[in-house]
């Protein structure tokens, strides 16, 4: 038998209420993970690295993108999981592939064949056990350019930049302002409608993580919590446009390329941890 004692408040019930009380935005509990479900999101997010292995294995020049679609569907369905993205709000394939000017969403396509200097992002989510991965990379095919090469290493770097800025205790604003200042420096600019997320117990909880946030502002960063980083990095104008046919694909507004990637990042006791790679 249980005792009840105080209600049943924790330290970090304690705690929290105490950042709350100074004003601070502070997370709602169901997105702060325990042990047993971090352990269960990491064993997802394992899986969802090796299709992404498995991927950068096996693109080439010549592929169609429908291609790299069933070769994703064979291999999570071999690891005993589920593509996520697959009739997900009418979602019709397992896996996103977007090319040069395709910002994100792009829709696998038997037509859309892999030609030599395309950047193309596969974008892969999986579902194990009910638990939820997310995780993106960016391929270059055949001799790509030196500019759009530069744009897939600065978008990397921009990645990269806002996981140096996760910490318990710290705000979730500081993660995008470090990405928008480095794609900024380089001449580039960010997406501003579509951010990272919230992951793990489902596709898409809460923080909404901005990758053009103000630092010092947002979210209380509180260790549990998983969420993506995953800027989309543009050559030319920020602004986007959506397919009006697929209702799915996002371009570049002035049709110049666009690079991205995605990691999933758990808020730890010292720092972080980067759960997709
Ligand atoms: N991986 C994408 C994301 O970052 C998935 C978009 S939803 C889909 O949220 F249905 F297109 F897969
Ligand atoms: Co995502």
């Amino acid at each position: 038998m249980r005792t009840k004692t105080n209600s049943g408040r924790t330290p970090l019930d304690e705690k929290l209420d105490s950042f709350r009380k100074q004003g601070y935005i502070v997370p709602p509990k169901n997105i702060i993970k325990n042990e047993k479900q971090i352990e269960a999101i990491k064993k997802s997010a394992k899986i969802n690295t090796a299709i992404l292995d498995y991927i950068a294995a096996n693109i080439r020049e010549g592929m169609t993108t429908l291609e790299i679609d069933e070769l994703v569907y064979l291999f999570t369905k071999g690891q005993g999981a589920t593509p996520a993205p697959l009739n997900y709000q009418g979602f019709p394939k397992s896996v996103c592939v977007s090319v040069n000017h395709e910002v994100c969403h792009g829709i696998p396509d038997k037509d859309r064949v892999l030609k030599s200097g395309d950047i193309v992002n596969v974008d892969v989510s999986t579902i194990y056990h009910g638990y939820f991965s997310d995780a993106s990379r960016m391929f270059q095919i055949g001799e790509v350019s030196e500019e759009a090469k530069k744009l897939v290493e600065v978008a990397k770097e921009c990645m990269e930049k806002g996981i140096e800025q996760v910490k318990p205790w710290g705000l979730l604003g500081d993660i995008g302002a470090a990405i928008n200042d480095h794609a900024k420096a380089n001449g580039y600019s960010v997406v501003r409608e579509i951010g990272g997320h919230g992951v793990g117990l489902a596709f898409h909880e809460d923080p909404y993580v901005s990758h053009v946030s103000k630092a010092g502002t947002g979210m209380l960063l509180v260790p549990g919590m998983i969420f993506t980083i995953e800027p989309m990095v543009n050559m030319g104008t920020a602004r986007v446009k959506e397919d009006r046919k697929n209702g799915w694909t996002i371009y570049t507004a002035d049709g110049k390329l666009s690079a991205q990637w995605e990691s999933m990042i758990l808020v730890t006791e010292t720092g972080y941890e980067i759960l997709t790679q």
